[in-house]
């Protein structure tokens, strides 16, 4: 597998970060998941787009098993991150999750301090020795979560006493302190208002830099604001799924036209 390069001429090669083939998810009877295969570019916003119910959120959770934990989930199909099996019965989910973190559409800190919510992730997975590098871990993933300078006087404060907006770039805070590779967001912007919701944005571009992400979103505007790759999603097929620009002005499928022109939705 390539990593990204910069050839003479300046083009990237991405690497596939994650690849799914042959999804399939079922809750109980209800089939939500149709054969869903996909790449995940490293270094690349992939949008998921589609009408309610559609399975976004539940594809999202494929992706770092948090399927498991509904009991009558069943995945089937294979996704590999970095072309390791994330199935594998030897595949540690919590391993998993800190490597392929998640934000949620409400921002869900934990009833803990500023501090303590950004801390906990390392202190579970043992990434800090000293009190020293956790404080350093701390402040590295609330900067990279551009909130810093908000809450540095005040990591002691309880994280539920923020505001939202502020609340969901905790929570991002959080998915960053374990240092994951791929970070997975179902609609973070929802519960935010405008300012928040461009700030998230903005840092969801800078995150690409580090990480692949990979966001749920409802809002047309903010899909081809923030994303390179779109994958349209109907009744638990993907349609589509290709570049965003080409997505949003030429897309294939007449599905994918309808609902981005907002016939369908
Ligand atoms: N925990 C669950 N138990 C049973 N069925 C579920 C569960 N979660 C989702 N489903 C069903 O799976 C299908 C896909 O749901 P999903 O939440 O993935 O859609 P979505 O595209 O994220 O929708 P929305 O845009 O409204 O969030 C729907 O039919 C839904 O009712
Ligand atoms: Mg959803």
């Amino acid at each position: 597998m390539n990593d990204m390069r910069l050839t003479e001429r300046g083009v990237e090669t991405k690497q596939i970060k994650m690849k799914a083939r042959g999804v399939e998810v079922f809750y109980g009877d209800t089939h939500a998941i149709k054969s869903v295969d996909v790449d995940i570019e490293d270094h690349t916003v992939t949008a998921f787009i589609g009408p309610s119910g559609c399975g976004k959120s539940t594809f999202l959770r494929c992706l770092n098993r948090m399927n498991d934990t509904i009991d009558i989930c069943r995945v089937t199909g294979d996704i590999h991150l970095d072309g390791e099996d994330i199935y594998d019965p030897r595949i540690d989910p919590v391993q998993l999750r800190a490597k392929v973190g998640m934000v949620f559409q409400k921002p869900n800190p934990f009833p803990k301090s500023i501090y303590d919510n950004v801390a906990y992730g390392p202190k579970i997975h043992g990434l800090a020795r000293t009190k020293a590098e956790l404080d350093e871990i701390v402040e590295k993933s609330l900067r990279r979560a551009a909130i810093w300078n908000e809450v540095k006087d005040r990591l002691d404060a309880p994280g539920t006493g923020l505001s939202g907006g502020q609340q969901q770039r905790l929570c991002i805070a959080r998915a960053v302190a374990t240092g994951p590779e791929v970070l997975l967001m179902d609609e973070p912007c929802s519960a935010l208002d405008p300012i928040a919701t461009a700030q998230v944005e903005e840092l969801i571009d800078e995150l690409r830099q580090s990480y692949s992400v990979v966001i749920v979103t409802h809002s047309m505007q903010q899909a081809a604001r923030v994303s390179q790759k779109t994958a349209f999603f109907h009744l638990g097929t993907l349609v589509e799924f290709g570049e965003t620009s080409k997505i949003f002005t030429n897309p294939e499928d007449p599905r994918t036209e309808s609902y981005i022109t907002g016939r369908i939705g």
